[in-house]
C-alpha cells in the first residue's frame, strides 16, 4: 500500500481491536455479546471474525485515534468520523452497534459494517462509505478467510450477507463468501474465478433474494462458470436455516442438494405464476423451452423436455419439434 492507504488500514486495525475488546471483555459490551450469543454465534466465531462493539459515545473513535497520531482529516477520509455541520469538530460514524470488520484480500481491516442491536434502530446495517481503500461493490466478505478452502473443495458458496457466512463457517461450511448486499459484479466474478470454476449460490429465499440469485447466476454462467443454486424454505435465509435445522441438515439438504442451473431456472420461472391458469401455463412453457434451447448437452435437454411433456400432458413430438426450431434460432 502507498503510505496514505497504509495509515487508513492502521487506523482500522487499531479501532477494530478496540471494538473487539469492548465486546468480549467489558460491561458496556455485555448486551451486544448477549445478543450475538442469543442468535447462536459462538465466542470462537466472534474471535475468528473479529466482531466488536462500538460504544454509544459520540467521540470514542475521534479521541482514541487522535491520541494515536491520526489527524481528524485522515479519519474523516477513512470514513470513520463525520464532520459536524453547524459546529466545529467531528463525531464517530459508528455508535452503539455490533461491528463487523471487512477485510481485504490480505486479511487487513479496511472498513466496517455495523449492525443495530435494537430492532428500532435504522438502518439495520450501517456501512463505511466508499474510500480509497474500500469499494463495497467489489468486496467479497471472507474472501481471504475462505480462499484456501475454496481451492481445496473445488467450489465456493456465495451468500447474500455476512451473517450467513459466519453461521455457515460455524456449521463447517468454510468455503463461503458474501456480496455486501449489492448485486454480483464483474470484479467479484474475476476474484472468484482465480480460485474455482464452480459456485453454489445460496441467497435468501425471499423475492429479492431469488431475483438476485437469477441475476448473479446468469452473470456467472455467461462468464463460463458452473453454477448451482440452493433452495431454502420460503422466507428463510441460510443463517435462519442453520439455527432452525442444524449444521448437518444444512450441509446435506441445502448445499448437498443444490439445483443445477437449469433446474433452478425451471423453479425460477414458476415463482409468482398460477400454473392452473392457461395463459400463465403457456408463458411458463415458453420460458422453459427458451431456457432449454441454450443447453449444450442434448441428454440434459431431452430429460427436461420429457419432464415438461409429462407434467403438462403435452405431446413429446410437438415439444421436440419446437425445441429444434429454437435451437436453430440460437445458432
Ligand atoms: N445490507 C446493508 N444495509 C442494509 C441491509 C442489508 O448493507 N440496511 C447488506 C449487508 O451486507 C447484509 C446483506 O445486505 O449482510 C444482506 O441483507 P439481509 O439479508 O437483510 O441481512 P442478514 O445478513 O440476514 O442480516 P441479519 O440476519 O443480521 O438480519
Ligand atoms: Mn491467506
Ligand atoms: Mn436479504
Ligand atoms: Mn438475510
Ligand atoms: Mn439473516
Amino acid at each position: 500500500y502507498p503510505a496514505e492507504h497504509q495509515r487508513m488500514v492502521d487506523a482500522h486495525e487499531l479501532l477494530g481491536k478496540l471494538y473487539h475488546h469492548l465486546l468480549l471483555n467489558t460491561k458496556e459490551g455485555s448486551d451486544a455479546l448477549k445478543y450475538l450469543h442469543s442468535r447462536g454465534f459462538s465466542t470462537e466465531g466472534i474471535r475468528k471474525f473479529k466482531i466488536g462493539y462500538s460504544l454509544p459515545e459520540w467521540d470514542m473513535a475521534v479521541k482514541y485515534l487522535s491520541k494515536r497520531g491520526f489527524t481528524e482529516e485522515e479519519l474523516e477520509s477513512a470514513g470513520l468520523i463525520i464532520k459536524r455541520e453547524n459546529d466545529s469538530g467531528f463525531f464517530d460514524r459508528f455508535r452503539n452497534r455490533i461491528m463487523f470488520p471487512l477485510f481485504d484480500e490480505k486479511g487487513r481491516i479496511i472498513a466496517f459494517s455495523a449492525r443495530a442491536i435494537e430492532q428500532s434502530d435504522s438502518p439495520k446495517y450501517l456501512n463505511t462509505p466508499e474510500t480509497i481503500i474500500f469499494n463495497k461493490s467489489s468486496l467479497l466478505y471472507n474472501y481471504h478467510g475462505a480462499r484456501s478452502e475454496i481451492r481445496r473443495q473445488g467450489y465456493a458458496v456465495l451468500f447474500e450477507g455476512f451473517a450467513d457466512v459466519i453461521s455457515a463457517d460455524e456449521a463447517d461450511v468454510k468455503n463461503g463468501v458474501a456480496v455486501m448486499g449489492t448485486s454480483l459484479t464483474n470484479q467479484h466474478v474475476q476474484q472468484l474465478r482465480r480460485l474455482t470454476d464452480t459456485i453454489i449460490i445460496c441467497f435468501d429465499s425471499d423475492q429479492a433474494g431469488i431475483e438476485a440469485s437469477n441475476r448473479a447466476g446468469s452473470l456467472l454462467v455467461d462468464q463460463g462458470l458452473e453454477v448451482k443454486a440452493s433452495m431454502l424454505p420460503q422466507g428463510m435465509d441460510p443463517d435462519d436455516y442453520i439455527r432452525k435445522h442444524g449444521a448437518e441438515k444444512f450441509r446435506a439438504d441445502v448445499i448437498g442438494n443444490a439445483l443445477t442451473w437449469t433446474a433452478f431456472k425451471l423453479h425460477y420461472y414458476r415463482f409468482g405464476k398460477n400454473l392452473q391458469n392457461e395463459g400463465e401455463k403457456l408463458k411458463y412453457i415458453e420460458e422453459v423451452m427458451n431456457e432449454l434451447s441454450k443447453l449444450n448437452n442434448p441428454i440434459e435437454r431431452d430429460l427436461y423436455i420429457r419432464q415438461i411433456a409429462d407434467e403438462f400432458s403435452l405431446s413429446l413430438e410437438v415439444l421436440e419439434n419446437q425445441q429444434k426450431q429454437l435451437v436453430q434460432a440460437e445458432e
